[in-house]
C-alpha cells in the first residue's frame, strides 16, 4: 500500500510538472533552457492593452522584460500612447458611411489596412516559430513585415513564410562595409522591398528592467550572427556597440549608393532631422521614439508629428510609430500627418499567445476597430481621415 501511494505520488508529481511546462510555457528551474510558446490558434482580443498581460504569463520573464521594457522611468512610453487623448476626434453623422474602404499604398506596396508591422528584434523570445511565423500572420492579414536584422529567423525563413507577401528589411548599419553591403544585396535577392535605416540608436537606452534581469539573448540572431559578431548570451548593448554608432548624413547617402531599393530613415523625431534625411535621399522617414526605448524625457512620438509632416510637406511618405494600439489612434496618426502607421509589441504578444494565428487575429482586431472609428467620424477612406481636423482637448472655460 505504501509503494503504491509513493508510485502514485511520482505520476502526479509528473503530470503536474507537464501540466505546467505545457500551460505556461516556463522552466521549471531556473536558468533552465529558455521555453518560449509553441500555441496556435486564434486568439480573442477584447482590448489590445490586455495582450501584454496575457503574454507576461507565457514569455520567460527575462524576454518579456526586453521586449515590453522602455527606457528608464518610462514616461516617454507611457507618454506614447497616453498622448493620443489630448485630441479628439469629431463624431460625423448623415454621412452616408457605412462600409468604409481600408486599404491605402505606401511606396508603391498596396495593403488592406493602414497598420504595418514595425521591426522589432528576436520574435524567438515569443514564440518558437520566431519571425517566420509572424510573417505568416502578416501575409494572411494583407500588409507589410518589417523585419529586424536582429530577428531570431534567417531573412531566408522570413522571405519563404512570408509568400511573395511585402517584407522591408531594417538595418542597423554594422561597423563592417563589407557586411552592410552583402545583407543588404540578400535581402534584394529575397525580394525584401525596402531598406528601413535605424538611425536612432547609437547607443541603447537606459533600459532598467533588462538590467535588473540581466538579460542576455538566449538564442542567436542569425542574420548577424558569427559574420559580425555574436549574439547568443549577449545583452542588447553589446550588440548596439557592434554596430555603426556615428551616423550623419552621409550613411544614408551611403546606404542609398548600396541599393536600388527605396531607403526609409527611421527615428525622426524632429523637423530639422527630417529635412536633413530628405536632403542626404531618404526615400521616406520613419516618425518613432523607438517605442519609448530610447531617450526618456522625450516628447511622445504623435505630439511631434504634426510638426515634422508640416515640414516634411507631402515631399516624401510619412511611417509614423510609438503608441499605437487602438484604431482612434491609428485614426489619429493619419489626420495628424502619417501616411501609414506600425505596431511593435502588439504583435509580439499577439504571436506568443496563438502563434502565426494569433497575428492575424491582432489585424483582424485592428481592422475591425478601424472600420468602426471611420464609420463614427464620417471617413470613407484614408484620404479622407488625411483631411479631417481633430479638436485639440483644451480646458472649457478658457475657450469660451
Ligand atoms: C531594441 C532594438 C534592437 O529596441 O530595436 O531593442
Amino acid at each position: 500500500m505504501k509503494n503504491f501511494i509513493i508510485i502514485l505520488c511520482s505520476i502526479l508529481a509528473v503530470l503536474l510538472i507537464v501540466w505546467l511546462v505545457v500551460h505556461f510555457n516556463r522552466p521549471i528551474i531556473p536558468g533552465a533552457e529558455y521555453q518560449a510558446s509553441v500555441r496556435d490558434e486564434k486568439i480573442k482580443i477584447y482590448d489590445v492593452d490586455d495582450l501584454e498581460k496575457q503574454a507576461a504569463v507565457i514569455i520567460p520573464v527575462g524576454g518579456f522584460g526586453y521586449i515590453r521594457g522602455g527606457a528608464e522611468t518610462e514616461q516617454t512610453m507611457e507618454r506614447n500612447e497616453s498622448a493620443f487623448d489630448m485630441v479628439d476626434i469629431y463624431p460625423r453623422v448623415l454621412m452616408g458611411v457605412a462600409e468604409p474602404d481600408l486599404r491605402t499604398s505606401i511606396l508603391g506596396t498596396d495593403i488592406a489596412l493602414p497598420v504595418i508591422v514595425a521591426p522589432a528584434a528576436a520574435h524567438g523570445l515569443a514564440h518558437i516559430s520566431a519571425e517566420a511565423g509572424t510573417a505568416r500572420g502578416v501575409a494572411e492579414s494583407g500588409t507589410i513585415m518589417s523585419v529586424s536584422n536582429y530577428a531570431s529567423s534567417t531573412l531566408a525563413e522570413i522571405a519563404q513564410a512570408g509568400q511573395g507577401a511585402p517584407q522591408w528589411f531594417q538595418l542597423y548599419l554594422s561597423k563592417d562595409d563589407e557586411f552592410n553591403k552583402k545583407i543588404i544585396k540578400q535581402a534584394e535577392k529575397l525580394g525584401y522591398r525596402a531598406i528601413i535605416l535605424t538611425v536612432d540608436a547609437p547607443v541603447g537606452g537606459n533600459r532598467t528592467s533588462d538590467a535588473r534581469n540581466d538579460f542576455k539573448f538566449p538564442l542567436e540572431l542569425p542574420n548577424v550572427a558569427k559574420k559580425s559578431i555574436k549574439t547568443k548570451g549577449q545583452g542588447i548593448n553589446t550588440i548596439f556597440s557592434a554596430a555603426q554608432n556615428e551616423l550623419t548624413p552621409y550613411d544614408v547617402m551611403r546606404v542609398k549608393a548600396m541599393t536600388k531599393l527605396p531607403v526609409i530613415v527611421k527615428g525622426i523625431q524632429h523637423p530639422d532631422d527630417a529635412d536633413v534625411a530628405i536632403w542626404a535621399g531618404a526615400d521616406a522617414i520613419w516618425v518613432s521614439n523607438h517605442g519609448g526605448r530610447q531617450l526618456d524625457g522625450a516628447p511622445s512620438s504623435f505630439e511631434v508629428l504634426p510638426e515634422i509632416a508640416k515640414r516634411v510637406n507631402k515631399r516624401v511618405p510619412i511611417i509614423f510609430d510609438s503608441g499605437i494600439r487602438r484604431g482612434q489612434h491609428v485614426f489619429k496618426a493619419i489626420a495628424s500627418g502619417a501616411d501609414v502607421v506600425a505596431i511593435g509589441r502588439p504583435v509580439i504578444y499577439a504571436l506568443a499567445l496563438g502563434g502565426s494565428q494569433g497575428v492575424v487575429s491582432l489585424f483582424d482586431y485592428l481592422k475591425a476597430d478601424l472600420a468602426r472609428v471611420m464609420i463614427l467620424a464620417g471617413a470613407y477612406n484614408v484620404e479622407d481621415i488625411k483631411q479631417i481636423k481633430l479638436r485639440p482637448r483644451c480646458d472649457f472655460y478658457s475657450s469660451h
